[in-house]
This record gives structure tokens, sequence and C-alpha cells, in this order.
């Protein structure tokens, strides 16, 4: 069994055995026809079920064959081209890289005692990220497992330091105030188009869904900053604090980012925290060509920033960064056996004294080696790609009688839905729906492409997220034929029923 410890007496082994596994997903990403096989729940189920996990194979090669009926096969692959389903980038190879050496190494960011060079990795790769934010000279971040945890750690932040602000402002009033009688009074400002991990945040962090305050977007899917100033000035009268308001950078659906300046100023002027969810835009800081639409980001007192979206980096990937580090600290905690406080004053960089985790995966070599095989403007460039091709899928569509698209896309998504011609506006409004539904589960049953699907305003509709390059207008102009036959075929065969 000591074999198959990975240690100076194996390295042979392992450089075979890896190499093994990366020749057989090389032979699979190079004979990749379809983004996956189409292949039920039902039919695989029995496969993986059946496999006696008591029973090993023993030999890794078995076992790799064995991964090809259970996982390789059927997986769905995000580097296809007619892959445009949800936020999932295809990877660039540097980063596939930094993974095989950061497993291998396993070292864990919690503590300097356990990453050495990985700490220091991890906070040059904050340092830069802030810097083009423009957060300032106070900035720090940690690394996270993705935009939900960014998000949920931006808050929780920005709660504490709502609690601490109110109960100091309450003490030198000479009053005492309990931060239990300060937290339901609290409320955060979103738009309607932004992420659900906000809420879920706010349910977390023990505030309940009734604390975030839902703001309209305007017809751009961008939040509508009037309605904000508004509900600002509610909340102040109601007698409630405004803890943060959290404009979003490239909404999930739409790509639109909110009007961060108008924001920046309203949460200045209202003493909010202003955190910036970019997980999605977060590939503009790169870009060569559009980084002028996230401005105002620099003025947010967080950001999520997800790599793993449009840095083009495996999952996972992902970061939050601080303009006040000093803030960070509502989440340390000093436990003798890790990270006491004695370190602390050693100024010994203990990574897990900004971080919600302990372990920690070294995901920032990733980004690394992508920085210094590609540089940043290679990457963005690869992000600009893929917003061209948005905008040009926005033209084909448009002109498409078949369908009616909703916004023309600041970033790289298009939502969509099938309309069979001028009669159907006489269709009832649910077989349309349901329409849009069997078009999207009949092209994915069938393995062809994959795309995605959201409601707006009550009505179902199709998505495409565009986050590969290699991807073109043909594959869009194909997928909508493929969308469109699915859906004729459905209400083709509605309408024949209820004749
Ligand atoms: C705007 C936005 N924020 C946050 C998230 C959550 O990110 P993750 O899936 O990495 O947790 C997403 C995911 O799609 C997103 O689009």
């Amino acid at each position: 069994m000591r074999s198959h410890l990975l240690n100076e007496t194996t390295a042979d082994i392992y450089r075979r055995t890896v190499t093994e596994g990366v020749a057989r997903v090389a032979a699979k990403l190079a004979t990749t026809e379809r983004p996956h096989t189409g292949i039920s729940v039902d039919e695989l189920a029995p496969v993986i079920n059946g496999i006696d996990l008591d029973r090993p194979l023993e030999d890794p090669a078995a076992v790799l064959d064995e991964l090809e009926d259970v996982y390789l096969r059927d997986a769905v692959y995000f580097h296809h081209p007619r892959y445009l389903g949800h936020l999932n980038c295809p990877v660039v190879i540097p980063a596939v890289l930094g993974e095989a050496v950061l497993s291998a190494v396993n070292s864990s960011l919690d503590t300097w005692d356990q990453s050495i060079g990985g700490t220091l990795i991890e906070r040059r790769l904050i340092d830069w990220t802030a810097q083009r934010i423009g957060l300032g000279e106070g900035a720090d971040g940690v690394f996270t497992s993705g935009g939900s945890q960014s998000n949920f750690h931006a808050l929780l932040l920005a709660r504490d330091e709502a609690c601490r602000i109110v109960m100091k402002q309450a003490l030198n009033e000479g009053r005492e105030l309990p931060k239990s009688e300060v937290l339901p009074k609290l409320r955060i400002f979103t738009s309607e188009a932004s992420h659900f991990s906000v809420k879920k945040s706010a349910a977390m962090l023990g505030l309940g869904y009734e604390a975030v305050i839902s703001v309209p977007v305007d017809r751009n899917r961008r939040m509508d900053t009037a309605i904000l100033a508004l509900e600002l000035e509610n909340c102040r009268r109601d007698g409630l604090f405004p803890m943060a308001v959290v404009a979003t950078a490239g909404t999930t659906d739409f790509g639109s980012i909110d009007p961060l300046p108008e924001i920046a100023r309203l949460t200045s002027e209202h003493s909010a925290w202003m955190h910036v969810d970019a997980a999605y835009g977060c590939g503009l800081l790169i870009s060569p060509t559009r980084r002028h639409l996230l401005d105002g980001i620099e003025n947010a007192d967080s950001v999520t920033v997800d790599y793993h979206k449009s840095f083009f980096q495996p999952v996972s990937s992902s970061a939050v960064l601080v303009r006040d580090r000093d803030t960070l600290k509502h989440a340390t905690y000093h436990a003798d056996y890790l990270n006491p406080r004695r370190m602390a004053e050693e100024r010994i960089p203990n990574q897990v004294d900004k971080s919600i985790q302990t372990t920690r995966r070294f995901d920032a070599l990733k980004l690394w080696m992508t920085l210094r095989t590609m540089g940043a403007d290679g990457l963005g460039s690869l992000f600009d790609e893929v917003i061209d091709l948005a905008a040009a899928g926005w033209d084909i569509i448009d002109a498409d009688p078949r369908f009616e698209v909703v916004v023309k896309p600041q970033i790289s998504t298009l939502v969509f839905r099938y309309v069979p011609g001028p009669d159907s506006a006489d269709l009832p409004a649910e077989l349309l729906d349901e329409a849009q539904l069997h078009a999207r589960k009949a092209l994915f049953a069938s393995g062809e492409a994959v795309v995605a699907g959201t409601k707006v305003d009550g009505k179902q509709y199709l998505k495409f997220t565009l986050l590969n390059p290699q991807t073109t207008t043909a594959d869009i102009s194909a997928v909508l034929d493929l969308l469109a036959a699915h859906a004729a075929q459905f209400l083709g065969e509605s309408l024949a029923v209820h004749r």
C-alpha cells in the first residue's frame, strides 16, 4: 500500500500514473464532438451505483478504464464551442499545470508554516488584483472557494463594521446598544438582477432574507439608482441602518453592470458599505480595451472576483478584496494550536487570520502560472474576444424573426426566447413558456449543445453564456436553428393535441 503514497521513493510511479491520466484526458479532449453525450440520470446512476467501493481495482490503468464509463465519456465539456450554458469558462493550460503542481505539493494556505512561498504568491496576487481595481494602499484580501463565499465574506465584514459603527455612535450619545438590537435593523440593498448569494448570505448572517431590499432595474437591467436613493432615505426615516449596497458588475443573466460611480456617491452619502460583486465582470480588469466599463469600482469597500469565470481558471479560483485591511479582523480567530496572537504580533503572515476557511487550497498558483506565461493583456484579450462574439450574436438574434432578445449585452450573455412568427401573441403564455423549457431540455438531451435558461418578468427565456473564444457566429446560428426546431416541434405537437 505504501507504493501509493507520494514521496521520495515513488517519484517514478507518480510520473507514470499522472502521465497516463493526462494522456487519457488529452485523447478525450481531442476527440470530443459534442459538449456531452446526452446520457440521462437513469442510465448513468446504475453504472456508478453498481461499483463496489470495497473491491478496489488496484491497478491505476484499470481505474482509468473504469473512469471512462463513470465520468470521462459523459462529462460536460466546457471547452466545447457549443457549450453555451452556465458561467463556466474553458481553462488555460498554464492554470491546469498549476493545478497539477498544487495538488502534488499540497500546501495549505492557512498558515505560513504550511505554505511559505504559497502565502507570498497569494499575497502578491491579492495586491496585484487590488491595484487593478484601484483600492489603494490599505487594501488586502484573500482567495476563496468562489463568488458565493466571497460575497458572504464581504457581507460578514460589512455587517460587523455596521454594528461597530452604530454601537460606537450610540455610546458617544451616552447609551449602550447591544449588538442583538442592531442586527434586526440592518438592511442590504441590491438590484433585483443580483446573484442569489446576496440573499442567502443575509440569511446565513442572521439578518434574514427580509433584510435585503431588492432595487428594481432599468431596461438595460442595471440598478435604478433613483429608486436606490429613495430606498436609502426610507431606510433612515424608518430608524433602520443601511448596512451595505451590493452592486453587480456583470449580472449572472444579462452581464449588466450597475452604475458604480452613482452607487459610490450614494453609499458615501449614507455611510453604507459598498460591495461590488464582480464575480463575472472581473475579466474587464485585464481587458486591453474595456477596463473603463468598471469605472467607479475603485470606490468599493469590498469586491468579489471570480478568476474561475472570466480569467479562464479551473474551479476553484476566487477572491474577496477589501479597501481597508483592518476590516478583515472581523473574521480573525486566534487558535493556540495554529495561529496564536503572538504570531500576529511577530508579523508572521498567516492567511487564516483573514479567511473564513482553515485548511485551504493554493488556488492562487493557477493564476500565477497563467500570468507568468500569458501575461494579463493576453488573458484579457481572450475575454475581449467573447464580448465581441456576444455583440455579433446579438445582431444575429435581433435580426432573426424566430426569436426576441432582451438587451444588448455589456459583457457576454444573450437572453432570448423563441417566438413563432406574428401569431405568437395569440398563443397561450404558458404554452410559449413550455416551448422554451422544452427546447432547452431537448437540446441538452441530444448532447449537441448546452444552453441555459432563466425567467425575465415572469416569462421563460433561453440564455447563451459566451465564455469560449473558440465559439463562432456559425455555432451561434447552428444552435439557434436547433432550438427553433425543438420549440417548433413541441408547439406543433401541443397544438395538434388541443385541436
Ligand atoms: C454575479 C455572480 N456573483 C456570484 C456568483 C457565485 O459564484 P460561485 O458560483 O463561484 O459561487 C455568480 C455565479 O454565477 C455570479 O454570476
